[in-house]
C-alpha cells in the first residue's frame, strides 16, 4: 500500500469557477484519486481556495467588498461547486487560515535561514494618476523575449516565460492605459540559479521515468535554461506577512501569492492531520521517500509546479548549491509527476467571464447531471491537446454513449431480472459466448486501471466503453427476451448480464461516482460503490474565524476488480439512471451565451 498525495491546483477565489477550470484540474484528479484508493493505495487528496494576490483585490474593489469578504463569499460558492461535481478531497481548505499562514511563514524562514533568498532593489510600478501600486498582471506590453505584443507583466502567454513588468517593451496599465511609473523598492528574491542544478537532476530523473506527458517535461526542462532569481515578496497590502524583523509589520509588503499558494499542498495536509487527531500523520506523504505525489493543473500553472514549488522545497530542505540544514518539516518530497492538462474552449471560443462567454459550474449542475459532465471531460477533455466543449457534442455524447450505451444496458438487465426472477438468478452451464463476455469484463480492469493510473483518462474511458459495447452485443445476440421455455438458459444469460453490469459499474465508477451508486442500487446493492465528499463547517484550528471545508470518508470505496454478484439479491424494476437530453436545449444554451 503506497502513500499517494493528490495535489490539486487551488482555484482563485476571485469569482465562481467555470467548467474550463474544473475540466483541467478537477475531474482528472478525482478520477485518479478514486481509482488509486480502489487499487488499495493510501490517497491524501488536498487543495483549497487561493485567496491572496491581486486578482482578489481587484474583484473585491469592483464588488465594493473587503478582500476577506469577497474571499469568504467565493470560497463557499467554490466549495459547493466542487462537492456538486463529487470531487473527493480529503481536505479542501483555503489560504486565509491561520494554519496556512503559519506554515508559509515557517517555509519562508527555512528558505531564508538556508540562504536561498537574496534581497534586491527593483522597480515597482505605480499608477501616476492614483499613486497606487500597479500589480504585475495589470501591466501589459511587448514580451522582451519573443516580441509578442500584449504580454502581461507577470507572464507571456505566447512563449510561457515569466516576466518582470519593468522588462516589458512599451508597458501600459491595463486598468486605464496610462504608462506606469517605476519606483525603487526592496524585495526578497528566491535564488533560483542556486537551485538550478538540483532542479535539473530531479527533472532528469523524472524524465527517465518516462511517465510525464511529453510537452510538460519538455517545457519544464526548457525553462530551466532561462532561470533567474524571482521576487517572492510584493508591494501589496493583501497577503501573508514576511516573517522577519523590519518586514513583518509593514502593511504594504507581503509574500508573493505564488510563494504562498503552492505551499497550500503542505499546509492542507498538515490541517488534515491536525483535524484527524494525529497531527504528525501528514509526514507519511511528505517525508517518506517512497511516497508518491501527483500534481494536477492547467498548463498555465506548469512553471509554478515544476520549478517554483520544487525550488522552494529544495531550498527548505537545504539541497541547493548553498547547502543548508533541515527544519521543522524535515526533508520534503519533490513531485513525482506534474500532470498538466491543456485548455478547454467553449463553442470554439476562449472562456471569458467579462464577455460572458462562460458556463459556470453551478449553472451546469443546476440543469444537468454531474456525471454527464464528468463523462464529457474524461472522454473529450483537454488531456493532451486543447479541446472544445460544445453543447451539441455534450448532448450527443450523453444521449448516445451514456443513455443509449451504458444506461440502456443497466436498464435492460435490471428490468429483465426483475420481471423474470425478481432476484439475481444463479447461472447454469456457461456457453463459450457467456465465458467470453465475462472474461472481457474481467480483463478490462487491467487495461482501464493501468491507464487511469498513468493519467490517460481518454484511453481508459474508451476501453471501458468498448467493453460496454461488447456486453450490449452479447445481449443483442443472446436475445434473452425471446427465451420463453428454457428458464435455465434465461437464468444463465441474466446472471451473466448482471455480473457484467456489476463489473462495468465498478470500472466506470471513478468517472461516474454518482450514477455508479444508482446502478448499484438498481442491482439490489446498497449504493455505496463510491463515497461522496461532504461540506463541513469547521472551526479554525488556531482561533480564527470558522470556514467550510470539503472532506469525506473514502475508506469504504469498492476495491478495484471483479466482485461476484450475490445470487438471490432482490432486484426491482429500475428507474432510468441517466437523463436523456432534448436536442432543443442546444439552441437554448447557445442563446444563453448570446451565440
Ligand atoms: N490559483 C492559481 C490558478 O488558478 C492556481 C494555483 S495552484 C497552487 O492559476 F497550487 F499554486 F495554488
Ligand atoms: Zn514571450
Amino acid at each position: 500500500m503506497t502513500k499517494v498525495l493528490s495535489a490539486v491546483a487551488w482555484p482563485y477565489a476571485n469569482g465562481p469557477r467555470h467548467i474550463g477550470h474544473v475540466a483541467g484540474f478537477g475531474v482528472p484528479s478525482d478520477v485518479f484519486s478514486r481509482y488509486m484508493r480502489m487499487a488499495g493505495h493510501d490517497v491524501l487528496m488536498v487543495s483549497g481556495s487561493d485567496e491572496h494576490g491581486t486578482p482578489i483585490l481587484i474583484a473585491a474593489d469592483e464588488a465594493g467588498l473587503t478582500p476577506q469578504q469577497l474571499a469568504d463569499r467565493n470560497h463557499r460558492l467554490i466549495v459547493e461547486d466542487l462537492v456538486g461535481l463529487g470531487l473527493s478531497y480529503d481536505m479542501y481548505t483555503r489560504t486565509t487560515t491561520r494554519n496556512h499562514h503559519a506554515v508559509v511563514q515557517e517555509m519562508f524562514r527555512g528558505v531564508h535561514e538556508n540562504g536561498y533568498f537574496v534581497e534586491q532593489t527593483t522597480y515597482g510600478a505605480i499608477s501616476p494618476s492614483t499613486g497606487r501600486t500597479l500589480p504585475d498582471r495589470y501591466i501589459e506590453g511587448t514580451c522582451p523575449l519573443c516580441g509578442t505584443p500584449g504580454a502581461r507583466g507577470d507572464q507571456c502567454d505566447a512563449c510561457g516565460n515569466q516576466l518582470d513588468p519593468h522588462d516589458l517593451v512599451d508597458p501600459v496599465s491595463r486598468i486605464n492605459g496610462e504608462k506606469p511609473e517605476f519606483v525603487e523598492t526592496r524585495h526578497f528574491f528566491l535564488d533560483l540559479p542556486a537551485l538550478a542544478e538540483a532542479l535539473g537532476e530531479w527533472l532528469d530523473e523524472r524524465d527517465a521515468s518516462g511517465t510525464w506527458r511529453p510537452n510538460v517535461i519538455k517545457f519544464s526542462k526548457n525553462i530551466l535554461s532561462e532561470i533567474r532569481p524571482r521576487a517572492m515578496t510584493r508591494d501589496i497590502d493583501w497577503g501573508i506577512a514576511v516573517p522577519l524583523e523590519g518586514w513583518v509589520d509593514n502593511p504594504t509588503k507581503k509574500l508573493y501569492v505564488w510563494f504562498d499558494a503552492v505551499i497550500g499542498y503542505l499546509s492542507a495536509s498538515i490541517e488534515w492531520a491536525r483535524r484527524t487527531g494525529d497531527p504528525e500523520a501528514w509526514r507519511q506523504w511528505w517525508n517518506d521517500p517512497e511516497a508518491l505525489s501527483y500534481y494536477f493543473m492547467g498548463k498555465d500553472n506548469i512553471t509554478f509546479h515544476s520549478q517554483i514549488w520544487p525550488a522552494e522545497m529544495l531550498a527548505y530542505n537545504g539541497q541547493g548549491s548553498r547547502g543548508g540544514s533541515q527544519h521543522e518539516y524535515g526533508v520534503l518530497n519533490l513531485p513525482t509527476e506534474v500532470v498538466s492538462s491543456e485548455f478547454l474552449t467553449m463553442e470554439g471560443r476562449k472562456f471569458s467571464s467579462s464577455k460572458k462567454v462562460v458556463i459556470y459550474v453551478a449553472d451546469l449542475l443546476s440543469r444537468y447531471q454531474a456525471d454527464a459532465f464528468r463523462y464529457f471531460v474524461a472522454a473529450a477533455g483537454p488531456e493532451n491537446q486543447d479541446s472544445d466543449f460544445s453543447w451539441s457534442e455534450f448532448v450527443q455524447r450523453t444521449n448516445s454513449e451514456l443513455v443509449a450505451g451504458w444506461g440502456n444496458l443497466v436498464s435492460r438487465t435490471a428490468t429483465l431480472v426483475a420481471k423474470n426472477f425478481g432476484e439475481i438468478p444463479s447461472a447454469g452451464d456457461l456457453t463459450d459466448a457467456d465465458r467470453a463476455v465475462l472474461e472481457a469484463c474481467r480483463a478490462a480492469f487491467d487495461e482501464v486501471g493501468d491507464n487511469i493510473g498513468r493519467n490517460r483518462m481518454r484511453h481508459a474511458i474508451t476501453a471501458a466503453m468498448r467493453t460496454v459495447a461488447e456486453v450490449n452485443k452479447y445481449v443483442t445476440d443472446s436475445e434473452p427476451w425471446k427465451i420463453k421455455d428454457d428458464p435455465d438458459r434465461l437464468a444463465t444469460v441474466l446472471h451473466v448480464m448482471t455480473q457484467c453490469v456489476q463489473d462495468l459499474n465498478t470500472l466506470l465508477s471513478p468517472f461516474l461516482p454518482f450514477t455508479a451508486n444508482e446502478v448499484d442500487r438498481a442491482l439490489g446493492g446498497a449504493g455505496d460503490v463510491q463515497p461522496l465528499p461532504r461540506i463541513e463547517e469547521a472551526d479554525d484550528l488556531d482561533g480564527g474565524p470558522g470556514y467550510p471545508v470539503i472532506t469525506g470518508d473514502y475508506s469504504t470505496i469498492r476495491p478495484w476488480g471483479s466482485l461476484p454478484v450475490v445470487v438471490g439479491t432482490p432486484v426491482s424494476k429500475p428507474a432510468p439512471v441517466f437523463t436523456k437530453l432534448d436536442p432543443a436545449l442546444v439552441d437554448d444554451e447557445l442563446a444563453r451565451l448570446g451565440l
